[in-house]
């Protein structure tokens, strides 16, 4: 190939300038050209008033001074519109009169969809991944999630110091929808007592007795790390616990992480605070193992389209760079039991 483009799309993950830079300087090295799309997907549905506003055409120079930048220079959006066939039929319509021959698509899951679909109409597409829930399971890391997950460390810091003086359980809620990865680590870097997931069943009332036996058994603090989707697989439903706890004023179904910490508190009787870290997770500098992951495999895809390859997703496994078909790519869990029972096996609470 000759020519391809690449868009940064979905959440932004902190290595996403890493990954450009990398397809850039590695296009322009072997003789391709680059057109940098910008806002995802839509970029490539070429409906803003001005080019510029849709892509732009880039040089060595374009990606000076951003490997250590998060967020993306290029933009993201999730485009929803990308998921009806005659849009992506467009889209590749409109790469082609670009002349564009494949493109590298850095994202996560709902990346990889489109991607996935631009090579299905004739646009070879590679996929890159980049997103802190490290949710994608054909490789063992994403891009960002080290950085995300390093930010979150840093706040369990801060919150051990907090806890630890007033003697009280602090629950951090971290991203990840229908991931726990970053909740696991998390809890695993920090020595939480417990990491709690939508991948695993649990209950609200026994580990209000948890934090309740920590106590009794001289815990001085509790750190309990909640991902953002916890709640789809909490054994207790909403109706019960409205009635278990009149005075909490539980009006909705979804439980907030702040409710949460009520309910833990009024079972272990011990005084609990909650913290959302948000969109903080998704921003910063990116690590040097984001940087580098993101260098590598943005290099190697590009490497796949100057060889003619297209259809194929670029992971990491066991510190090697990998390729396996986009299409298998977004299959499966990355959730690992054995890292789950070391946060209970590490965050000992005496039984
Ligand atoms: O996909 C990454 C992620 O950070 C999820 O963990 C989170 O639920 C979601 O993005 C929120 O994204 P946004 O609000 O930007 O659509």
């Amino acid at each position: 190939m000759k020519r391809i483009g690449v868009l940064t799309s979905g959440g932004d993950a902190p290595g996403m300038n890493a990954a450009v830079r990398a397809v850039v300087r590695t296009a322009l090295m072997n003789g391709m050209s680059v057109v940098g799309i910008k806002r995802g997907y839509n970029g490539l549905l070429m409906r803003s008033l001005t080019s510029s506003d849709d892509y732009i055409e880039m040089n060595a120079r374009s990606v000076s001074g951003i490997i250590h930048k998060g967020g993306t220079e290029l933009m993201t959006a999730r485009c929803l519109e990308f998921y009806k066939p005659e849009i992506q039929k467009q889209a590749v319509r409109n790469a082609k009169a670009l002349g564009l021959e494949g493109i590298v698509c850095i994202g996560g899951n709902g990346t990889f969809k489109g991607a996935e679909a631009l090579n299905s109409w004739g646009l070879n597409a590679v996929g890159v991944p980049a997103t802190i829930d490290n949710d994608l399971c054909y490789t063992e890391f994403t891009i960002g999630f080290d950085t995300a997950l390093n930010t979150a460390v840093e706040a369990v810091n801060r919150l051990r110091d907090t806890g630890d003086a007033h003697e009280r359980a602090s629950i951090l809620t971290v991203m990840g929808r229908d991931c726990g990865d970053l909740a696991i680590h998390t809890a695993l870097a920090c020595g939480a007592e417990a990491a709690i997931v939508p991948e695993v069943p649990w209950s609200i009332i026994e580990l209000g007795e948890t934090v309740h036996k920590g106590v009794v058994s001289g815990k001085r603090s509790t750190i309990l790390i909640f991902a953002e989707g916890a709640q789809a697989s909490m054994k207790e439903n909403v109706k019960d616990l409205r009635k278990e706890f009149p005075k909490l004023h539980i009006n909705s179904d979804k439980l907030s992480s702040s409710q949460f910490a009520e309910i833990v508190e009024a079972v272990s009787g011990h005084e609990t605070r909650a913290t959302v870290l948000g969109y903080t997770q998704r921003g910063g500098s990116p690590t040097a193992n984001d940087r580098i992951l993101a260098t590598r495999t943005g290099a190697y895809a590009t490497e796949l389209l100057l060889n003619d390859i297209g259809g194929r997703a670029v992971g990491i496994k066991g510190n090697k760079i990998i390729d396996v078909p986009l299409e298998n790519a977004m299959d499966g869990t990355t959730f690992e039991p054995d890292f789950y029972e070391l946060v209970g096996v590490t965050g000992y609470i005496r039984k």
